[in-house]
């Protein structure tokens, strides 16, 4: 199978990734986060591919991407303190459990709860009003491996088992959206991501400080994730961080503010030379994966734990060989 990058100066992009939902394969769409792996939600044969090509377990439920704009109750249920966070935050990087109404068995994995967000890209948006119905999308990426933030990174990960990439350049965000879960009158974060514990707080949500208990709830946190094909290592402390090398180390920081002294090596790479985490989390995944190819280690200092810094870590952790 070959892959066709689409780009969506043509009059008939929006065709061509219809006509490949009719055959049951699913599509690489751009997301303001990172690519999903697109299929209609009402598809158990794309949604099959979608497990097949992604090589995921079936254990782990996809996320139900709709528009903010429809009218929602066809597919969940939803309480006030759900609507105003959907009114809040929708359309955007916010993902909301909540308890399905005709969402198949095989989107959510057997649980009578699923995964749902309305992404605010562009395209994708297009593909839902063109389709007119739900779509299943998890990120475009091998199981186990680094989320794409570009269509190249699609192509290079699953380029042989996929049709078609429609290309909506860098993904905004960087990393994938906030899972949380209402409880009572507060909120719990499943997954942190791109939209952090501050923002739902600056909106007047309350919001439960997270329990290692709860960690387990969504399935997918439990796997490994998010791995460049070299080891990585992730440092609490700048000193055990500089005390070694090899010929091929890359050394990564991810504020330029968090760490200032000198470099005693060749190779480093600055996140957010801007110090901005928002440039951090757009190119986390994008310089992991370049540096698959040139370099045979490398080695991370943490960032702090605030804001989009928190989603960072946890995507780092995860990804990382040894933590030190
Ligand atoms: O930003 C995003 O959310 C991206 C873009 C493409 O929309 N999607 C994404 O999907 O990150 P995925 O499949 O890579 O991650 C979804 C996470 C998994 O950890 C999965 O276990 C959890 O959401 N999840 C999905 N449905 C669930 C459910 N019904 N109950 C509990 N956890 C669920
Ligand atoms: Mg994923």
């Amino acid at each position: 199978m070959k892959i066709k990058v689409l780009k969506t100066d043509s009059d008939t992009w929006q065709k061509d990734v219809l006509d490949c939902f009719t055959k049951n394969e699913p599509v690489a769409l751009p997301t303001e986060t990172v690519y999903g792996l697109a299929a209609p939600a009402s598809s158990d044969l794309a949604i099959e591919r979608i497990y097949e090509i992604k090589e995921r377990p079936r254990f782990n439920p996809l996320i139900l991407h709709v528009r903010e704009d429809w009218k929602l109750d066809e597919f969940f249920e939803v309480n006030d303190l759900e609507k105003k966070l959907i009114e809040k935050f929708w359309p955007g990087p916010l993902s909301l459990l909540v308890k399905k109404k005709n969402v198949s068995d095989l989107v959510t994995a057997g649980s009578d709860y699923v995964v749902a967000r309305a992404p605010a890209h562009p395209i994708f948006r297009q593909v839902l009003s063109a389709l007119g119905a739900p779509l299943v999308a998890p990120s475009a990426n091998s199981s186990t491996k680094l989320s794409p933030t570009t269509a190249q990174a699609v192509v290079e990960d699953l380029g042989t088992k996929l049709n078609l990439v429609v290309d909506g350049g860098i993904c905004e965000w960087g990393v994938e959206s906030t899972i949380v879960k209402v409880e009572g009158s507060s909120c719990l974060i499943l997954r942190e991501g791109a939209l952090s514990r501050e923002d739902i707080i600056a909106a007047g949500f309350k919001l439960q400080e997270p329990s290692s208990a709860e960690v387990s709830v969504t399935p997918g946190s439990q796997l490994k994730h998010y791995s460049p094909q070299i080891p990585l290592f992730l440092f609490e402390n700048s000193e055990e961080w500089l005390k070694d090398a090899v010929a091929k180390t890359l050394f990564i920081q991810v504020l330029a503010s968090d760490y200032k002294g000198s470099f005693p090596f060749q190779n480093l790479k600055i996140l957010a030379p801007d110090d901005d985490f928002k440039t951090a989390s757009k190119n986390l995944f994008d310089f992991l994966r370049s540096a698959q190819n040139a370099y045979s280690e490398i080695k991370v200092l943490k960032t702090k734990q605030v804001g989009l810094g928190r989603a960072i870590n946890d995507r780092l952790e995860r990804g990382s060989t040894r933590t030190k």
